[in-house]
Formats: C-alpha cells, sequence, structure tokens
C-alpha cells in the first residue's frame, strides 16, 4: 500500500506535525508540500496537512483536498485556538466537507500551532471595541499556542496515524 502525505505550511508548525506522522510511516511513504501539486495516482492512503485560516483550511491546501478522489483519506491540521474548543470542532467539520464522498475517511488530528507574531502584533492593535480585541483570555491563548506542537503533540499524532494506517490497511 502506498502512502503519501501532503502538507502545506506557512511558518513550520504543519511541517513538523508532517515529519513526525512519517516517522512512523512505512518505509517508501511519500511527504510533498502541496506548492508541489503532488499527483496521487499510484496512491492508496493519502494524508493531508493544513495550517487554518479564517476558520478553514489555508487556501492552497483547501484547492487540493477537493480534488483528492478515490482514495483513503485522513486529515491533520494546525490552529491558534485550542484543539478542544467549539472554533477547532467547527473546523474539523470544515475540513471533513471539504473531502469529497468518493473517497473513505480514516480519521483526523488537530492540535495548537504558535501564531505568527506578525498577526499576534496586528491583533494587538485592535481597539476594545473590535471582535478581537486582545483580551487576557485570547492573550493567555496566543501564549499557549507558542508552546506548540509540543513534543506531546507530535506523540498524539503519530498514535492517531498509526491507528489510520492500521484501518486502511483493514487489520
Ligand atoms: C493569517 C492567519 C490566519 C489565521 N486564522 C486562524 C483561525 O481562523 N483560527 C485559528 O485557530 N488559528 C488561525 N491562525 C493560526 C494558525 O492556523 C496557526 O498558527 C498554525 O499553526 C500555523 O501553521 P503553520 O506554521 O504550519 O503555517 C491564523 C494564522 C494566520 C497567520
Amino acid at each position: 500500500m502506498k502512502t503519501m502525505i501532503v502538507y502545506s505550511s506557512k511558518t513550520g508548525n504543519t511541517k513538523k506535525v508532517a515529519e513526525a506522522i512519517l516517522e512512523v510511516m512505512p518505509e517508501g511513504t511519500f511527504i510533498h508540500s502541496v506548492s508541489e501539486q503532488p499527483a496521487l495516482e499510484d496512491c492508496d492512503l493519502v494524508i493531508l496537512g493544513c495550517w487554518i485560516d479564517k476558520g478553514n483550511a489555508d487556501a492552497a491546501m483547501k484547492e487540493y483536498i477537493q480534488g483528492v478522489k478515490d482514495k483513503k483519506v485522513a486529515l491533520f491540521a494546525t490552529l491558534g485556538a485550542y484543539p478542544d474548543s467549539p472554533h477547532a470542532g467547527k473546523v474539523i467539520e470544515r475540513l471533513k466537507q471539504l473531502v469529497d464522498a468518493s473517497n473513505e475517511y480514516l480519521g483526523d488530528f488537530i492540535c495548537q500551532g504558535k501564531i505568527d507574531p506578525a498577526l499576534t502584533e496586528r491583533v494587538r492593535q485592535y481597539p476594545p471595541d473590535h471582535p478581537h480585541y486582545m483580551t487576557p483570555e485570547r492573550i493567555n491563548r496566543h501564549m499557549e499556542a507558542a508552546k506548540h506542537p509540543d513534543s506531546r503533540d507530535l506523540e498524539t499524532a503519530q498514535k492517531v496515524f498509526m491507528e489510520v494506517l492500521r484501518r486502511a490497511e483493514g487489520i
């Protein structure tokens, strides 16, 4: 069974998770950035990872996911929000909706990833009446995100995708 990991990553968080997943995949597993637009003809299992931009997959991965047909598919993502938050729950649902119904969906993983300091700085300038004003809660979330993905996130991702692999192999 041939497996391919395709990821998109602006600041490196999602790439880090992709590389951790690669470590537990069978020898010969391919890994590509979405910018390479890898062809998937020979692949059985396709693992797709993205960073979250405005509540959904970043534009490049959004387009790529929708073109994947007739495969075994699993998703992962990194985002600024807490992984157990309602926002993260909605994000996962939106990602799943991008997956074509011809695919067999085998699972997903999501974790925090440090937020681009340029974005944090921009948000810090927002006035108190702005919906994204830097409340103490938001500051804490950005500070927590700055610690991720950590070694525990990477281990959890590895466990999730070892299970995905077992499902893909029908074990
Ligand atoms: C322009 C921009 C928009 C973002 N939008 C969201 C968002 O809607 N929800 C969220 O939880 N995180 C959001 N984030 C945080 C990123 O998804 C997060 O930091 C991610 O780990 C970045 O991954 P990367 O290092 O692979 O690029 C945003 C970050 C940027 C820079």
